[in-house]
């Protein structure tokens, strides 16, 4: 029976974009929905588990009550709420589109339209997965992999790099897959390189099926 295989565990699930501030009123973002994290967080929590869920901005909203909610804007902010967070986990599964760069100064002032054009100097994000994957106790970690092309090969040396215990490949492209959508289309790839594929069908289903299939592989 898979009615409560998350009794017990606690889970830190990051969703969503993260937004850079180049001024007060201006930002670097992605087209994230936040809608694959936020399923994860309600499947783990209607599997009995608590749930941390990290959020950049989205429109998503929690239905589940057993899930604690921190917003946060930055990547750099998002690394701060996982910091304070990790110790007590059981397993994270980072969803979150984390900027990969942000703009090395953040104007306090709006930024005028004087100039013709305009040179804006980036400088490289923390990488959060990789933090919580090299200050783990004994926590299962899982990351996400968005790819346009080559995505197994790509995933696997990901998988490999940050030393996770599972990947999740989003390859775009297809209809229905990736960005905004209501449904997704997966493969998870578990770092003894066992393979499985998930067919298209809607966010919250395939957080199900995901989450049996990290529990079977991880933990049984
Ligand atoms: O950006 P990349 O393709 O390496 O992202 C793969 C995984 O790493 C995703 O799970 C994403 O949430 C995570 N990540 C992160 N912090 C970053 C960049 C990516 O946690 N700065």
């Amino acid at each position: 029976c898979y009615d409560k295989r998350f009794v017990g565990k606690k889970v830190l699930v990051t969703a969503g974009p993260t937004y850079e501030a180049l001024d007060p009123v201006r930002f670097i973002g992605n087209h994230s929905s936040g809608k694959m994290g936020f399923a994860l967080a309600e499947a783990v929590a209607a599997l009995g588990g608590d749930v941390v869920l990290i959020t950049g901005p989205t429109n998503q909203k929690v239905k589940h009550k057993q899930i604690q909610v921190i917003p946060v804007v930055s990547a750099n902010d998002m690394l701060e709420s996982v910091q304070k967070n990790w110790s007590q986990m059981d397993m994270g599964i980072f969803a979150a589109a984390v900027a990969d760069y942000r703009p090395a100064h953040s104007e306090t002032q709006k930024i005028k339209k004087t100039q013709d054009q305009l040179e804006i100097i980036l400088e490289k994000n923390p990488d959060i997965l990789s933090w919580a994957s090299a200050n783990k106790t004994d926590q299962k970690v899982v990351g996400f992999a968005l790819e346009t092309q080559n995505g197994i090969e790509y995933a696997q040396n990901k998988l490999e790099k940050k030393q996770l215990d599972a990947i999740v490949l989003n390859e775009i492209g297809e209809p229905g897959v990736g960005f905004g959508t209501d449904t997704n289309s997966v493969k998870l790839i578990f770092k003894n390189n066992k393979l499985r594929s998930f067919e298209l069908q809607s966010k919250e289903q395939l957080a199900f099926s995901l989450l049996n299939e990290l529990m079977t592989n991880l933990y049984e």
